[in-house]
């Protein structure tokens, strides 16, 4: 964001975001402009969109599949996204840190490969996902030479590198074969389709999601208006956490909160288990 963005620039945010993007903007003394996905499926309004672009923003945020609600944007939001990049000649950075977590029939169309995208596309991947080790931080971008250029003379000022023996670890994951990545993908799929038939079960609504490993849940119906009480209940005295999804939206949005399932079975079972007790938080 810092090789991009001047303080002053705005920068256009879609709504619900993953956390760190609005914090990012405002550290680069950027000013972001929202722009809402709306329930069931996280859609978008073109011209509320358009709207955006006319305040001339440097650059464009997503989250391809997105945290916190699991969608993956479809090949005609992307364009019509790209079309308004190159009408009012702006950048696109785009988290793709959940690129091989994508369920079926859902396809992923990767950003930068759209019709004069490339150069104007600054793609952030991360191993953390698709290797299951969030911990080591490991990440990387792809971008045209131009951009790169810039974005090293900033990296190696703030973080230098990431750990040399971390890296060295981690080619042994960048050489698995497809055989990995499919199973990834089934052992998501399992366990997206075991929580969304318990939620059913239970009578607890929540999107669909078609990428990454979260589900926005819907909280609204127990009496509560404030969703980060409802969660420091449910974490007391049913024994889930969930995250309160207020956090991701710049929306008075209160009603939904973030379940992720990237968690062994047993857990996803037990958690499940006890959230069959959740009318007891019904006031
Ligand atoms: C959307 C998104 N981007 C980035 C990250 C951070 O990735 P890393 O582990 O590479 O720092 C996360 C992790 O929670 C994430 O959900």
């Amino acid at each position: 964001m810092m090789t991009l963005v001047d303080p002053g620039d705005k920068v256009i945010l879609f709504s619900p975001f993953y956390e760190a993007y609005s914090t990012d903007a405002l550290l680069c003394g950027a000013e972001p402009v929202y722009v809402s996905l709306r329930e069931p499926d996280y859609t978008f309004d073109a011209d509320e969109l358009e709207a955006a672009f006319k305040q001339h923003p440097k650059a464009i945020f997503l989250c391809n599949p997105s945290n916190p609600c699991g969608k993956v944007f479809s090949r005609e939001e992307l364009m019509t996204i790209a079309k308004l990049v190159e009408k009012y000649d702006a950048f696109v950075v785009i988290d793709e840190v959940y690129e091989h977590i994508i369920y079926e029939p859902t396809q992923y169309t990767y950003f930068s490969t759209l019709p004069g995208m490339y150069e104007r596309t600054l793609c952030c991947g991360s191993l953390s996902k698709t290797y299951s080790i969030t911990g080591w931080r490991l990440g990387y971008i792809f971008a045209s030479p131009a951009l790169t250029d810039a974005i090293k003379k900033l990296h190696v000022y703030l973080t230098i590198s990431a750990p040399s023996p971390l890296q060295e670890a981690a080619v042994t994951g960048l050489r698995f074969g497809r055989d990995y990545y499919d199973g990834l993908r089934a052992m998501y799929t399992r366990k997206r389709d075991f929580v969304m038939k318990r939620l059913d079960d239970i009578g607890i609504g929540h999107n669909v999601p078609q990428g990454a490993f979260y589900m926005l849940v819907d909280i609204g119906g127990y009496g509560y208006d404030d969703d980060e009480a409802f969660c420091r209940d449910l974490a007391e005295k049913v024994g889930v956490a969930l995250v309160p999804a207020s956090t991701f939206f710049i929306e008075p949005v209160h009603h939904l909160a973030r379940l992720q399932f990237a968690v062994r079975d047993e857990t996803l079972e037990k958690a499940m288990e006890r959230l069959e007790n959740i009318s007891l938080l019904k006031k």
